[in-house]
Formats: C-alpha cells, sequence, structure tokens
C-alpha cells in the first residue's frame, strides 16, 4: 500500500515537471525585436504607449532560461519582471543561472586581430568588432565625426565600412593604442586622428554624422540610467544641430524617454553567448531636431 503511494506520488512529480509553466515577462519597449530577446512562442500584447507584455506556455527549463537571462535587467530605462507559474524549483532555477553565467563567457569578441592593445577602460567599452562594423554599414558611405574613439572600436568600423572618420579623443595613449589598433585593419591612414576634448572641437568639425560613445560610468550596469549620469553625452548634444544625423551608443537601461525625438534601436550580440542579450541601444537623432528635446535653439 506503502510501495503503491510512493509509486503514485513519483509519477505525479513526473507529470508536474513535464507540464508547461505560463511565463509573464514585460514591461517590453516595443521598439525591441522581442523574438530575439525571448526566443519563440511568446505572444505580444501593448499595455501602454511604447510598452508590451509578453506571455507563453514553456517547458519548464526553457521558462527558467528565460527567468535567468531575463528577470531584473533595465531595458529602455524600466526594469523587466518575469513571472512564472506555477513557480519552478530551486534547483532548475539554479542550474538555470550556472548555464547563463557560463554562456556569458562566449560573447561577441572585441578585435579579432592578433596584436590590439586595450587599456582597462578599453577592455570594458570596446565596441566588439563584428557590431562596429554593422554599424559603420549601417550608415552608408559618409563622414563621421566620432566624439570619443577610445580604444577605437567604433572608428575603425566605421572606416573599414567605407566612411571618411575624424576620430577625437582627449587621452592621448588612448589614441595612440586606437591609432596602432587601425594599423591591424590597414585603416590608420584613413581616419583623421585628433586628440582634443570634443566639446572644444566640435564647433570645427564639418561631418554629416556625428556618433557619440560616451563613458557609461562606474556602474552603468543598473537598471536605469538617465542623462544626468552621462555629463559627458549632456555636452556633445549641445553640438547635435550642427550635424545632419547624430548616433549615440548607450548602456541597455538607458531611459530612452530623457532623449523624446531620438529613434532608439537595440542592438544585440554577434557570439553564441549574447545572441539573445543587448549589448546597447543606438539612438539616432536627425538634424533639425533638439536633440534634448527641451525646445529647439
Ligand atoms: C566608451 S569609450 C569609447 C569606446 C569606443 N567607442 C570603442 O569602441 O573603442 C569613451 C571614451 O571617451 C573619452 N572621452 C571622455 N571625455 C572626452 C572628451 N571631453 N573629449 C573626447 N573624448 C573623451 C574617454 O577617454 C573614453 O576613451
Amino acid at each position: 500500500m506503502i510501495a503503491t503511494a510512493g509509486l503514485a506520488r513519483a509519477v505525479q512529480g513526473v507529470y508536474t515537471a513535464l507540464m508547461p509553466v505560463r511565463v509573464y515577462v514585460g514591461p517590453l519597449p516595443d521598439w525591441l525585436d522581442h523574438e530575439r530577446l525571448l526566443g519563440p512562442g511568446f505572444v505580444i500584447e501593448a499595455v501602454e504607449p511604447g510598452w508590451v507584455r509578453a506571455t507563453a506556455s514553456l517547458e519548464r527549463p526553457q521558462a527558467a532560461d528565460a527567468q535567468a537571462r531575463l528577470r531584473g535587467i533595465g531595458i529602455g530605462g524600466r526594469t523587466i519582471d518575469l513571472n512564472v507559474s506555477p513557480r519552478l524549483n530551486r534547483k532548475l532555477v539554479r542550474a538555470a543561472r550556472t548555464d547563463e553565467a557560463k554562456r556569458r563567457r562566449n560573447a561577441s569578441v572585441g578585435f579579432t586581430r592578433k596584436g590590439a592593445r586595450l587599456d582597462d577602460e578599453g577592455k570594458i567599452s570596446l565596441t566588439p568588432e563584428s557590431l562596429a562594423l554593422e554599424t559603420g554599414k549601417r550608415v552608408g558611405g559618409c563622414t563621421v565625426v566620432d566624439a570619443c574613439c577610445g580604444a577605437g572600436g567604433n572608428a575603425i568600423g566605421f572606416a573599414r565600412a567605407g566612411n571618411r572618420v575624424v576620430a577625437l579623443e582627449v587621452d592621448q595613449a588612448r589614441i595612440k593604442m586606437a591609432a596602432h589598433n587601425a594599423r591591424l585593419y590597414g585603416i590608420e591612414s584613413e581616419i583623421e586622428w585628433r586628440c582634443a576634448d570634443a566639446i572644444k572641437e566640435l564647433p570645427s568639425c564639418r561631418a554629416d554624422l556625428l556618433f557619440v560613445d560616451p563613458p557609461w560610468g562606474a556602474d552603468y550596469d543598473r537598471t536605469r540610467v538617465v542623462l544626468a549620469d552621462l555629463p559627458f553625452l549632456e555636452a556633445v548634444l549641445q553640438h547635435a544641430h550642427r550635424f545632419s544625423r547624430t548616433l549615440v551608443k548607450l548602456p541597455p537601461s538607458f531611459d530612452v524617454s530623457e532623449l523624446p525625438h531620438a529613434r532608439p534601436e537595440a542592438v544585440f550580440g554577434t557570439g553564441e553567448g549574447d545572441s539573445q542579450r543587448v549589448k546597447f541601444l543606438l539612438l539616432e537623432i536627425s538634424s533639425g531636431i533638439d536633440s534634448l528635446g527641451v525646445g529647439a535653439e
């Protein structure tokens, strides 16, 4: 009798483990590629202007994976809430977190050329080579001013994609590093290097596109970043009206309502471990628009 009850419990346990669970995710910005972020099977519904939520019935391992990747991260200025019903067991949740941490190590590669140089700041802030090249291709054969080129990730991507580039950088050691890295790609002489404070230099720069990848600050990982956290960006944007277009690279958690006239896009990684992760936002501001949205000058 006792053996029969134990067997029934075991069968019930297996049955429960195989039953799909309901997953609710949101809020998510409506301009995001939801399928890329979430994976297949989600139904998207608008909840308020500009924001959606997603629901799906998923197998438990998939639900645990989504929970490990998404719960609590900030995209577009709001924190993603993710609920699973019924709740997942702790062992499954822990295993999914471990898998996610392992996967993250296999992220998009910085520079692939041997001999590339990076300082500590560069290791954190370099735009991965594949994404910098993609960004370069989409701006389409123009003259770009990179307001703060760092170790050269984006400046090199723009030049490799056939754009003319003026690269500004306030730190002399870093601009030398960027020129060295550009040499590895055979394009050092195609970029005009200027070691200067961008705020002073921008008024004398002529270009179609202003590109800004500002320092994101030490705790850029928090779930909401605002303009006040990025004083260099605020100062650079005062010059945006001089250029036909401005493209800004920002942390995924940047509150996009702070730049109401900008068109945001989420850029995902290209590595096995970050292809479903938003690496950064690109916000495009067109000419004639007051970038800070506080009244045209
Ligand atoms: C996020 S990093 C740029 C990373 C670069 N996009 C890449 O992919 O390698 C920001 C850079 O802004 C530079 N910077 C800070 N203030 C500046 C200023 N006033 N003028 C020019 N560059 C500045 C920093 O030295 C730093 O190298």
